[in-house]
């Protein structure tokens, strides 16, 4: 048996700060050894929501996949592409929006809450409700079984283990199966064919598993059927179909919520991040600025790390011994709050260091994340294709 598939993609809207690092490609590095994985710029994703910002895409498409492999994504393990160069992905879109209803993708959670969170640039178009089709074409076009994400994505993937399932029930029948079906029976001879039928018509009415077993027996035993004659008339008696398209299954992120400089989620659009390419002295400005437990005011107030957003740094980034001087330090005011921030500094200055040098290495190869992209594009093509053929043919697109 093979590698399972893994697939996951990230939108271009900026730079990757340390959130995105331990939030998910962390666990992308450490997945790509063990798995078949696929990895993604989702530049069309970026477009459903960033539409009017087409220049900040195109460059964070290159600066993204750098700040990739400058984190340990390795593109002779990993397969790394990137969405627009996959026509498979708008192919699988378009068709299986023919089989989507409106109201699956209207009760998504994250259409109204984005509307929401982005008052200020207009989501009411078709692009944007279409964002979780897009989606699940990403991941069925791969058959892939693990799709590392975060909590915010659960709900993309339960639709699209929906739309698979709606799929396969559809379509999930080779083109003529009752006729063929039909034609077996008849060549299993007439008494067997008769009872083939009565124990068909008994699993399928009243429900007799048995009549499953006998049945099979029945087939094993008729040496005029071929293997495939076989194998039909072994499915057609339970009603199975094929499985075009198998459900993805979530892969949650494990690690803890990197929190803002401000103490909101870190995100790039509340400008609270750390990126992964921050020069050290702007790591140290950004963290000895950030606030921390308000009751804090003067040094000889005792704080609780509890409502301190730099403590939620030290529980990433600091180890057991660290946490211990931070908490008995903080709660009986023995430091002061630049004191307890200093080995964080110090901790994440020295994480980024070597991704930084890395960067600095890629970025002195032009041409090479191109070439990275164009080979990723190559293997993930044949894989796409593969899937295409098999759903084209089921849903009756005829090959000229
Ligand atoms: N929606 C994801 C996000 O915003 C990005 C994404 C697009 C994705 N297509 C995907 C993630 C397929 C996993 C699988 O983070
Ligand atoms: Fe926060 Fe540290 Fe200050 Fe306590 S000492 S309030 S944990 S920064």
């Amino acid at each position: 048996m093979g590698k399972d598939r893994v697939l996951s993609g990230m939108r271009p809207t900026g730079l990757m700060h340390i959130g995105h690092f331990h939030g998910a490609l962390k666990n992308w590095v450490a997945l790509q050894a063990q798995h078949e994985c696929f990895y993604f710029v989702a530049d069309w994703h970026a477009l459903t929501s960033h539409y009017d910002d087409p220049r900040v895409i195109e460059r964070s498409t290159f600066d993204m996949v750098t700040d990739w492999l400058a984190a340990g994504l390795d593109p002779q393990q990993a397969t790394i592409f990137l969405q627009s160069q996959m026509p498979q992905h708008a192919e699988l879109t378009l068709l299986l929006g023919m089989i989507t209803p409106l109201g699956w993708l209207e009760r998504v959670p994250t259409y109204k809450e984005q509307q929401e969170n982005l008052k200020e640039k207009d989501l009411t178009t078709y692009g944007f409700l279409g964002y979780p089709l897009m989606q699940a074409a990403d991941i069925l076009v791969y058959r892939a079984q693990h799709v590392p994400v975060g909590e915010d994505q659960v709900s993309h993937l339960e639709i699209t283990r929906e739309i698979a399932r709606r799929f396969n029930h559809i379509y999930g029948r080779e083109p003529g199966f009752e006729a063929n079906a039909a034609a077996a029976v008849k060549k299993l001879g007439g008494k067997a064919g008769k009872r083939y039928e009565a124990l068909r018509t008994s699993y399928q009415q009243d429900g007799v598993a048995e009549a499953v077993d006998e049945a099979k027996a029945l087939l094993a035993a008729a040496g005029s059927l071929s293997a495939a004659e076989r194998e039909r008339l072994e499915a057609w008696i339970t009603g199975a179909r094929r499985t075009i398209l198998p459900e993805p299954h979530a892969l949650l992120t494990p690690t803890s919520k990197i929190i803002g400089l401000d103490g909101r989620k870190m995100s790039k659009s509340y400008g609270n991040a750390i990126d992964l390419r921050e020069p050290p002295a702007s790591v140290e400005k950004k963290v000895r600025r950030m606030p921390t437990d308000p009751a804090r005011v003067h040094r000889h107030d005792p704080g609780n790390p509890e409502r301190c957003p730099v403590w939620t740094l030290h529980q990433v980034y600091s180890s057991e011994k660290t946490r211990e001087w931070v908490w008995q330090g903080c709660t009986s005011a023995g430091i002061g709050c630049l004191e307890c921030k200093q080995p964080l500094i110090d901790a994440i200055n020295a994480e980024l260091a070597p991704m930084q040098a890395r960067i600095a290495e890629i970025e002195a190869k032009p041409g090479y994340v191109h070439d990275v992209l164009a080979s990723g594009c190559a293997r993930a093509r044949q894989v796409a294709e593969d899937t295409m053929r098999d759903v084209r043919e089921a849903m009756g697109l005829a090959k000229p």
